[in-house]
């Protein structure tokens, strides 16, 4: 006789785990972990990922150019032993594909630094750290025993950006990513709307949107870290700057310029990457510097809406500076299949932000894992079906021809 096993007779942590199971079993894109992470994540912190600035055209973009580059299929080639290995920066990693700084990602899910960073050390990619992250270095160093890289925004207090620059170089840092268009915030209208904040304030709204989210109020009882930690007891005199806004308002440096670029180098002691190049003349200029690479990046389209996608500009950008300087890219990376195409652009590496978010919000450091496995997974799939077995062998002639119709 087969026992028949119903629900009633079921623990609540066994019915919790099927559960678990069979949402796994159906996250088969970045997509489904957006929608997990719509779910569980307070809409503030939610919509503070997933928006752009003013009509977001330039945000939308970003993803939308990637489907108008077609791939070239190729047929009856031998598709064994292949290989995502790559290098960024002469770093061996196991796929082109760091994780991108982002604000607040310990407020989409507690401890979110430090699970996203573990879970890239696991996966053998980077792991950026933005200044105005929530973990800070120190904390992000505690839990990991490789080199993660560190992003810096540059403020008018010199003295703090350059104890910044000696914690993430006694952090061990590897790479030092320099963020160079966002010297003031452009408007994104979901952060006014929403009030956002980090601790959030404890309002009738927030509680009430909070009180629904269970795993996320859970994760952050767990915690005491709630608040910009690179900053908050390291810059005189400031002890609230939990109004991202107001703190970029009152601190950022809108002087910042060229000439900058050359002590910050030399305060740190790994490459420099500048991030936020996407114009010929910018990438000219940055190659002069003395950088060791370039990110082509509108900031996801959260800086100025109306500028062209990463994706669009990256072809003249690795044709002005290509052998000048290691190209990398971000701004609307949803698949593997996008990593590919970036890379057949001519991008030597590639960065994912939302997708991680999406991945820490929908189920911590696991949900990072599997946003990682999916995009490893995508691009592995697509190279082999455009015939090849190398990553570092992807360039124009895998997309149709060339993709050069429509430029
Ligand atoms: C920067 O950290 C941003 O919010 O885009």
């Amino acid at each position: 006789m087969v026992a028949r096993i119903s629900p009633v007779m079921l623990t609540q942590a066994q019915r919790y785990q099927i559960i678990r199971k069979y949402a796994m079993k159906h996250i088969l894109e970045i997509k489904d972990l957006q929608e997990l992470a719509r779910r569980r994540v307070p809409k503030m912190f939610y919509e503070y990922a997933n928006s752009g600035s003013w009509t977001e055209t330039t945000y939308r973009a970003n993803e939308e150019d990637f489907k108008k580059i077609k791939l070239r299929q190729r047929v009856a080639v031998d598709m064994t032993n292949r290989s995502l290995e790559s290098t960024m920066l002469g770093q061996t990693v196991a796929m082109p594909v760091a994780v991108a700084p982002t604000g607040l990602t310990g407020m989409q899910h507690g401890d979110g630094e430090m699970l996203a960073a573990k879970a890239c050390e696991e996966f053998g990619i980077p792991f950026t750290l933005s200044t105005m992250s929530i973990c800070s270095i120190e904390d992000v160093a505690s839990v990991t025993t490789k080199p993660f890289w560190f992003q810096l925004y540059v403020m008018k207090d010199r003295e703090f950006i350059g104890n910044l620059i000696d914690r993430a170089n006694n952090a061990g840092c590897s790479a030092l990513v320099l963020t160079l268009d966002l010297q003031i915030l452009a408007q994104r209208h979901a952060d006014h709307r929403n009030d956002l904040s980090a601790p959030p304030k404890l309002g009738l709204w927030n509680l009430l949107d909070m009180a629904s989210r269970p795993r996320w109020c859970l994760s952050m009882l767990k915690t005491r870290r709630r608040e910009f930690r690179n900053i908050v007891g390291h810059v005189k005199g400031v002890d609230d700057m939990s109004s991202l806004a107001q703190w970029t308002a009152d601190q950022f440096d809108p002087k910042l310029s060229w000439d900058d670029i050359e002590w910050i180098r030399k305060r740190f002691d790994g490459p420099l990457i500048l991030k936020g190049i996407l114009d010929t003349q910018d990438a000219i200029m940055a190659a002069k510097t003395g950088a060791d690479a370039i990110i082509v990046s509108n900031h996801g389209g959260r800086q100025l809406d109306g500028a062209p996608s990463s994706i669009e500009v990256l072809p003249e950008i690795v044709e002005a500076v290509g052998d000048k300087i290691e190209i990398h890219f971000d701004g609307g990376i949803r698949s593997g299949q996008d990593v590919l195409k970036a890379l057949c652009l001519g991008a030597k590496g590639t960065y994912i932000g939302r997708p991680m978010l999406y991945g820490l919000g929908a189920m911590g450091q696991k949900g990072v894992t599997l946003a990682l496995e999916i995009i490893a997974k995508e691009l592995d799939m697509t190279m082999a079906l455009c015939g090849e077995r190398e990553v570092v062998n992807l360039d124009r002639t895998n997309l149709y021809h060339g993709h050069k119709t429509g430029r």
